[in-house]
């Protein structure tokens, strides 16, 4: 076992280097499952690391490290997503996006960096192992089906087969030196609705010839909002958004058709069935009414994602030994969805949040947005987390 200086020094050591990766990965961010570049890049460094490895997964970009040690014991898993978003980016930093239109706005780049590292670490103590530690470097975070799904498929979790698995997202909120964990449902399944509402169309002035899909529509999703309000428990989140509404031609054309679609997030398995159901009765019941029929296409996101208690304590103990209990807190709950929840429906582990909040920076920018900053001393907190947690899992000292 290291002792918590030698973690650090160890993170230390690797600290420029996951700076480094960072900001090439920043600097050339690409869409979900088109990560050709990274996985590149990812392939190169992990050979020159001298770990073997399986490229090409996940639909064509993802990778799957086994690092085992010399002796035989359990094995963990450490996660990175590895795909940027669609947005412009605005920070102005020297190493900001050189793609148009394309951007590191929800931190995998620095997700990344912190396995690179953490690998880059491994390297010096793997011969010392009781165990093996398994690095899945994932595509297609941000899009369905979700590249953990894909994954998966690949054997990931069973060749070798995975006793546990970590990951952490970063949080522009939380300050750097922090982290946070919370057992149980923290984030939610993430579905999506797709409805057509079809009337007769004609002129404006002659409402009495037509049945209006607008103000069906709109009674629709109005409706809509009291399932929330009337049939979900209040003590079990749900939310559900109309983000997007289509119709119509000119101020006097009563249209056709209108057409909408929403997100529709719950946190329990028995609230996500029920939505759907009480969905469709609400548009059949308001449809019928005004003589209008409708299309509904409901479309499954990606499972809650509950973190295993067991787990959940061990990552937390092994944050508290590195960064000190009074940096360890509680993670809130959030409606956000994550595909890491395909790993944790298949093998226990948890899921928690990396403070890279400088500590002057009093009004952080949130996640998926175009001015999003990271304080890059987080890279070297979490490869100390990763170190320590793998030490913690494989010598069962927890
Ligand atoms: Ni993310």
């Amino acid at each position: 076992m290291l002792s918590r200086e030698q973690v650090w020094e160890l993170a230390r050591s690797v600290h420029a280097y996951g700076i480094e990766v960072r900001r090439h990965i920043h600097r050339y961010p690409e869409l979900s499952f088109e990560e050709h570049e990274t996985h590149k890049y990812l392939a190169a460094e992990l050979q020159k690391l001298g770990h073997s490895f399986r490229s090409h997964l996940g639909g064509g970009t993802g990778l799957h490290v086994v690092i085992e040690g010399k002796q035989p014991g359990p094995v963990v898993a450490l996660r990175a997503d590895i795909d940027a978003l669609p947005i412009q980016e605005e920070t102005g930093l020297p190493f900001a996006s050189e793609r148009p239109g394309i951007m590191h706005a929800c931190g995998h780049d620095v997700h990344t960096a912190v396995l690179l590292a953490t690998a880059k670490a491994l390297q010096s103590i793997k011969d010392d192992l009781p165990g093996t530690v398994v690095l899945i470097f994932q595509p297609g975070e941000e899009r369905n089906p979700g590249g953990a799904s894909l994954m998966i498929r690949d054997g990931v979790l069973d060749r070798p087969k995975v006793d546990a698995i970590f990951g952490l997202h970063v949080d522009p909120y939380l300050q750097v030196g922090r982290m946070a964990f919370a057992p149980g449902p923290v984030m939610a399944a993430p579905d999506e609705l797709r409805v057509t509402v079809t009337g007769r169309g004609g002129h404006g002035a002659w409402p009495h010839r037509t049945v209006d899909p607008i103000v069906t529509a709109a009674q629709v999703i109005t409706s809509l909002q009291q399932i929330v309000a009337r049939n979900v428990d209040p003590i079990r989140p749900a939310v559900l958004t109309v983000g997007l509404i289509q119709g119509g031609t000119a101020h006097n054309v009563i249209p056709d058709e209108v057409s909408f679609v929403g997100t529709v997030r719950t946190m329990h398995e028995e609230v996500r069935r029920l939505m759907p159901e009480r969905i469709e009765t609400v548009i059949r019941g308001v449809c019928a009414a005004a003589g209008a029929t409708y299309r509904m296409e409901y479309e499954h996101g990606y499972p809650v994602l509950v973190n295993d208690p067991e787990a959940t304590e061990i990552g937390r103990r092994a944050a508290i030994a590195v960064l000190g209990e009074e940096n360890v807190g509680a993670m809130e709950p959030s409606m956000g969805g994550e595909d890491f929840a395909y790993y944790l429906e298949r093998v226990p582990g948890t899921f928690a949040r990396l403070g890279v909040r400088s500590p002057d920076n009093l009004a952080p920018h949130g996640l998926h947005t175009s001015r999003l900053m990271i304080d890059e001393s987080s890279i070297a907190v979490g490869v100390a987390y990763y170190i320590q947690v793998v030490q913690s899992f494989l010598t069962g000292d927890r």
